[in-house]
């Protein structure tokens, strides 16, 4: 397994609520913006649309398709607005000319507020998440990383986002109604029976529940939704597993739990200096096994 960072510190896309029955983000490793076509410039934006200062923004793709990089101000991270001219949780805006003078509209992605967003500054590999691909989401609140997945996978993904608490759900709910790609159950991710019939299959699943039991949680979706040879990520907070041991120790016995689940940990990730005691863990399920070298005659 890949730990980039040793040490402490640390059913179908579409209409429709599904319900009962059923900062300083460029710092740190992870600004792989490996990819460099020619940038675009553009104008910071407060979320009400004003321009802050008027000063010149170049957004580049990031490594990981689907996430875009703010170069010349803060290096901050960015998903391009599936919903232009929205904001979800009062996040700025960065709009942009194209050089056939269309405009295209990105959002600031808060590493503060978002783990997974953590996770990518702070060096991740591999984030699996990206256009096209179908998301079941746990833990979604009121929907802050949810919206920037939903940014990511695009039109012609899905994100699956399940939260059990009605009032962090109905922000979630708000959200959903303008962005298409998002289905939210509002239901309690202990019983995925309850929703089957609103999931499919799907390709990634992330995991952000913050309860002792999570790794169950999460084995228990994967059993019910997610493709063999999947991938999922799951946030740990060390105080909510055991608070009486220290949190690499804790990380470690969350990973055994999993690989019991045939969940298998390929990188685990501490969120610092975003989210203290967290880490990130990223994985896949049923994974082929390895060929047998071949036999020599
Ligand atoms: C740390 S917050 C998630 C933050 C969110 N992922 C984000 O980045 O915007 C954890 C969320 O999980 C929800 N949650 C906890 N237990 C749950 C359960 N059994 N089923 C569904 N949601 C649950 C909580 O209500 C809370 O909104």
């Amino acid at each position: 397994m890949r730990h980039p960072q040793r040490g402490r510190g640390g059913g179908g896309c579409g209409r429709g609520l599904a319900r009962g029955g059923g900062g300083s983000a460029g710092r740190g490793r992870g600004n792989g913006h490996g990819r460099r076509p020619g940038g675009v410039k553009g104008r910071e934006r407060e979320s009400d649309g004003g321009i802050i200062g008027g000063s010149k923004v170049l957004v580049m793709p990031h490594r990981h398709e689907g996430v875009f990089i703010a170069m010349n101000i803060k290096d901050v991270l960015l998903t391009k607005n599936l919903v232009p001219g929205e904001t979800v949780d009062n996040e700025k805006r960065i709009s942009v000319q194209n050089e056939d003078r269309t405009n295209v509209e990105y959002r600031v992605w808060n590493p503060h507020r978002s783990k997974l967003a953590a996770a990518i500054n702070n060096g991740i590999d591999n984030i699996w998440i990206k256009p096209g691909v179908k998301v079941l989401y746990l833990g979604a609140s009121s929907g802050t990383t949810v919206s920037h997945v939903s940014d990511i996978v695009g039109s012609e993904g899905c994100v699956y986002a399940v939260e059990h608490s009605h009032i962090s759900g109905k922000g979630l709910v708000t959200m959903a109604k303008k962005r298409t790609n998002v289905v939210p159950i509002i239901e309690d991710a202990r019983q995925p029976s309850k929703y089957r019939m609103l999931v499919g299959m799907v390709d990634v699943i992330i995991s952000d529940v913050n309860q002792p039991d999570q790794a169950k949680i999460l084995a228990h979706n994967a059993s019910y939704f997610l493709k063999p040879g999947g991938h999922f990520m799951i946030s740990i907070k060390a105080n909510t597993i055991d608070a009486t041991l220290a949190a690499e120790t804790v990380y470690q016995k969350e990973v055994e739990k999993l690989q019991m689940e045939e969940l298998r940990a390929s990188e685990l990730l501490p969120l610092e200096p975003y989210e203290k005691d967290h880490a990130c863990v990223f994985g896949g399920y049923r994974l082929p096994r390895k060929h047998k070298a071949a036999t020599a005659t």
